[in-house]
């Protein structure tokens, strides 16, 4: 790349355009940055930057996410083809200690013979807030649908502890045992009362070694009453391993959530979920089947577009939500449903020690 002195008109015009998008567009040769655009140089300490002068990899990213980028450029540059782009969100941070969430497109190309990385900067900061304020709703409103067997599961402890009360009572010598199971019975609702305090709060994104055994456990008896009511029956298949990945505790949390709930949506009466969990290939993958009523191809292509649904009270934002938190960890969903067979939801994640940071 040359000196503005060396360039021609229609050169200097791109440049104009360059600058004045609202993007950042950083072109790299090798690990070196060799141009910026102006909304790219507020990434770089004042002093660092002079156009032209070559600088290190940019130090706007934390370690780990560098290297994280780098294994991407290093990706798409060895397996890529002349048109590749890949997109990684992190974030980023500008001089003054800003952190900016954004998304980062790749592009390699190749000017003059010279190999080049295109690296475009959108500051996602506003759309990450939306996200995050939808997911919130959207979490509320199916917890608020579950409130009536979330109801009934601290119910029955209460009228056993109520029960063994009165015994006591009763009892001028009361049977310690009686003590044992009340405060089973107490221990049991204050679990319920932390998981969905913990589970509803707003929190923001922290991603950290997740073991989806437990998370899954945490989760069904949040459907227990439904169940046992539709007479669905639960079969858990895991293989006794921990199945590890790095994410949101709450964000996945409420994709098992969605997904476990329309597939209770799905069976009308007496029906089986099974879900399994198997590690391969240094993926974790999760498969959730119902013996639901399944879907026609034409509902499988609308699915996780905003407020589609078939159901009278349904909001069309479960899918929807739970497709960006499963991208958001670096994941993918597949789908197979046959008409009055049912359906199976297969989520793939990157193992804890390929994803970790
Ligand atoms: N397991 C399933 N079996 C059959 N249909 C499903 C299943 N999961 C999702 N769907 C369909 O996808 C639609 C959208 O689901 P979702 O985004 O969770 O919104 P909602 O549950 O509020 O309708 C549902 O209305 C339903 O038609
Ligand atoms: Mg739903």
């Amino acid at each position: 790349m040359n000196d503005r002195a060396g360039l021609t008109d229609t050169a200097c015009a791109y440049r104009e355009i360059l600058d004045h998008t609202n993007d950042a567009i950083i072109i790299l040769q090798g690990e070196h940055t060799v141009w910026a655009n102006k909304p790219a140089r507020k990434y770089f300490a004042a002093t660092e930057w002079t156009e032209a002068k070559e600088i290190f990899l940019p130090h706007f990213l934390k370690k780990q996410d560098l290297m994280k980028l780098q294994n991407i450029i290093h990706h798409v540059i060895s397996y890529g083809q002349k048109e590749s782009v890949a997109t990684i969100r992190l974030p980023v941070i500008i001089p003054d200690g800003t952190v900016i969430q954004s998304e980062i497109h790749i592009h390699p190309f190749t000017f003059h013979h010279t190999p080049l990385v295109q690296l475009t900067i959108r500051d996602i900061g506003d759309i990450k807030n939306a996200e995050l304020n939808l997911m919130q709703s959207e979490k509320l409103s199916v917890i608020g649908e579950l409130s009536a067997g979330i109801l009934h599961e601290i119910r029955n402890p209460l009228t056993s502890i109520k029960g063994f009360l009165q015994l006591m009572q009763k009892d001028p010598v009361p049977d310690k045992n009686y003590i044992e199971i009340i405060l089973n019975e107490v221990n049991h609702i204050e679990n319920i009362a932390t998981g969905l305090l913990n589970f509803t709060k707003p929190q923001p994104e922290h991603f950290v070694k997740l073991e989806l055994g437990s998370i899954l456990k945490n989760t069904l008896f949040l459907f227990e009453t439904h169940a046992v009511r539709k007479h669905i029956s639960f079969d858990v298949i895991g293989d006794g391993d921990a199945h590890l990945i790095l994410g949101d505790k709450t964000q996945m949390k409420q994709v098992f959530i969605n997904l476990i709930k329309n597939a209770i949506d799905a069976i009308d009466d007496d029906g089986k979920i099974s879900i399994s969990l198997i590690s391969a290939d240094s993926r974790e993958i999760i498969k959730i089947s119902d013996s639901g009523k399944g879907m026609p191809s034409t509902i499988i292509t609308k699915l996780g577009k905003s407020f589609f649904t078939t159901k009278v009270s349904g909001t069309g934002l479960g899918l929807m939500v739970t497709f960006k938190i499963i991208n958001n960890h670096n994941g993918k969903v597949s789908i197979e449903s046959k008409e009055n067979r049912g359906t199976t939801f297969t989520l793939t994640f990157p193992c804890y020690s390929v994803a970790r940071p």
